[in-house]
Formats: structure tokens, sequence, C-alpha cells
């Protein structure tokens, strides 16, 4: 079976002020009347090849789960990290808390995925693969020269995907430019399968410290109710890094699956804006709203009446009392704009 792993760490700022440090992204119902968080979980427990989830979780983060979890929480555990540390840490802490024969399945929980079937078929490629001692990336056809993600050049072919030639994280305008003209080139979707033993035996060879004190802070974890508490000191001394850049681009055992699943990882307006359903003019409404001779505009308000009148190319997001205006060309600045206002009352 496939074992998810559900991260849910650090705070988006980019979808504010809808987003706020206590009321993070992965929690609110950006599409449709189910979260982010919620909709990996339905994902990732329908019938099929999945055992209980494990979420790997901050301590401020247990709360909003439970209260979202549903049904789900009967049989997922959460494990709570003391402090955040990044993702390689937390997803060798899974690892170790885990048998070694487990094959893993690491899911952001603030992704969006309009086709759930294909995530499932291609979770299966990735198991198998996984268990032939490959870390499994999914990739993702890329469409612009984006800074912000992973890039994979594919090597040879393997069954169901390639392996990975080189892998990139985040590389600077010229670059992801100079790889998308290329043509060879996937995003990182963010979404791995490893097997749990695999993934350590790399750790400990690229990020020795990090793989023993990973597998301290799993030895003395103790167990309260759904939760899983590892042991503070050794998790807390681990130095933070991604998995990316931990393990990722250094690797020589990486293999990639391609997949074409309706994928966005949300990370600005104009992201949303692109995954929610439009008029004919390109517009996305959410919450009361009337649009005259708009195009390609954006509404979020959470009950105020908004009214739009001969405008193009821009996002109004009304909150509790916040009003943002901004350019569609602009959404990737306003994580900037949140300042300290981050705290919901
Ligand atoms: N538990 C836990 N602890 N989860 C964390 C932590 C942490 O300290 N830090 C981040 N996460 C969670 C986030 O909530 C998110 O769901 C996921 O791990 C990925 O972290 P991000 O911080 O969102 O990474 P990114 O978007 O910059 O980059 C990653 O995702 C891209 C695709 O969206 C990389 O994997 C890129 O290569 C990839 O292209
Ligand atoms: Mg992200």
């Amino acid at each position: 079976s496939i074992h998810p792993v559900i991260l849910c760490g650090g705070h988006g700022t980019r979808l504010w002020p809808r987003s706020r440090k206590n009321r993070p992204k992965p929690f609110l119902p950006l599409l449709g009347s189910r979260s982010l968080f919620q909709r990996t979980l339905d994902r990732c427990t329908a019938p099929g090849p999945f055992a209980p989830p494990i979420i790997v979780a901050g301590a401020d983060h247990v709360a909003l789960i439970e209260g979202q979890w549903g049904d789900h929480g009967e049989e997922a555990r959460i494990v709570v990290e003391p402090e955040g540390r990044n993702t390689a840490p937390a997803i060798a802490l899974a690892a170790a808390l885990l048998p070694p024969e487990a094959i893993m399945l690491v899911c952001p929980s603030d992704h969006h995925i309009a086709d759930a079937n294909a995530f499932r078929d291609a979770a299966a490629t990735a198991a198998q693969l996984a268990g032939e001692d490959y870390l499994v990336a999914f990739g993702i056809e890329p469409t612009a020269p984006e800074t912000g993600y992973g890039y994979i050049q594919q090597g040879e072919a393997v069954p169901g995907g390639y392996t990975v030639k080189r892998f990139v994280e985040k590389p600077d305008a010229a670059l992801a430019e100079a790889f998308i003209v290329d043509g060879g080139f996937s995003w990182n979707g963010g979404i791995f399968a490893f097997r749990a033993g695999h993934l350590l035996d790399e750790l400990r060879d690229l990020r020795p410290g990090m793989a023993s004190l990973a597998q301290q802070a799993a030895a003395g974890a103790r167990r309260e109710d759904h939760l899983i508490l590892p042991d503070a000191d050794a998790f807390k001394a681990i130095t933070g890094e991604s998995i990316d850049y931990a393990v990722m681009e250094n690797t020589q055992r990486a293999a990639m699956v391609p997949v074409s699943m309706g994928w966005s990882d949300i990370g600005n307006w104009r992201a949303l804006h692109e995954a929610r359903p439009h008029d004919d003019a390109g517009n996305s409404v959410s919450g009361p709203a009337k649009l005259v001779d708009c195009h390609n505009v954006a509404i979020d308000s959470d009950g105020t009446d908004v009214t739009v009148q001969g405008c193009e190319n821009i996002v109004v997001v009304v909150d509790n009392g916040r009003v943002l205006i901004t350019a569609m060309d602009r959404a990737q600045d306003v994580g900037k704009l949140a300042g300290s206002d981050t705290d919901l009352p």
C-alpha cells in the first residue's frame, strides 16, 4: 500500500488578505466548499491503495487540522513539529516513523489538482518506481519560465517515466528561460514517492546530521491519542532545508513521472483566478459581485457587495474589512503588502 504523507507548514502571504498567519492557505475553501487540505485528504484516502494518511504539521496547525479532517480523523495521525525546519526534516521524520519497506507519497496540503483520477494513476506508477529505489517526483508540463519551481531535465525512459538527468530548484530567470527554450524540462510538482528506508539511506549520504537527528526524533517520539510528538530537542537541532535542495538536486537515483492532472500550486491571486470557473469575458467571481464591461477581472468577497465597471486585468479582494486591489500581473508581489497584518482577531 501507499502511505500518504501530507505536509502542512509555512504560511503563504501571497493570498493576503484572505490568508493570514492564523488562517493559512491550506485551510481556506478557495475552490468550492472544501479547503485545499480537505481535498488533499479526499484525494489520497479514496478507495484504492492508500494506507491511513500521516499529516506532518506545526503545533499551531493542529487545531485547524482537527477542525477540518472530519471522518478522515478516525485513522489519520498528526506528527507535530515543535518548530518548522522546512520539508526535508518533515519528510525524514515521517520516513523514520514508517517501516523501511513502506512507500510514502509526499503531498503538499496547499495545491489544487483538478483530475483526481490522473493523480491516483500517477501515484500508482510512482509507487512502482519508488519500490525499485528511485526517488520519484511528479513532473508537470511547464507553461512559463516561472522561477518559483524546481526544474527537472528528463533522462532515459523507465516504466511510466524517465530518470532525472538534472534537478534545479528555483533557477534564476535566465536559467528558467533557457530550460523552457530547450524543451526537455518539466516543473517539479512538489509531490514525491519514496521508499522510506531508501530516502533515509540517501539522506545519510547527503545530509548525515539531518538523517541521524530525524531518526533520534522518531525513536524518542511519544504518542498521545492521534498525535505523534517527536523528541523536540533532536528535531529542533536539525538545520532547516527543503527536500529539493537537500536531496533532489544531489541524488543519482531520481526519476520523474510526467502527469497531466490540472495542477496548480495556487501561488498567488492570478493562479487562483485561473483555477476558478470563468464567465465569457474571462472574469472569475467568488462572493456577491456585479461586473459591467469587465475583462479578466477576479473578485473575491467575503460578503460585501462589489461592483466593478469597465476594468481589465485586476483582482479585487474584500475580507474582514480589508480591501485589496491589484493589477493581475502584480499578483506575485502581494506577499510584500501583507506586512505585519498577518493575524485575524
Ligand atoms: N510539515 C511541514 N513543515 N511542512 C512544510 C514545511 C515545514 O517546515 N515547510 C513547507 N511545508 C509544506 C508547505 O505547506 C507546502 O505544502 C509544501 O511543504 C511545499 O513547501 P513550499 O514552501 O510551498 O515549497 P515551494 O512552493 O517553495 O517549492 C516546492 O513546491 C514547488 C511546486 O509547488 C518545491 O518542491 C519546488 O521544487 C516545486 O516546484
Ligand atoms: Mg508551495
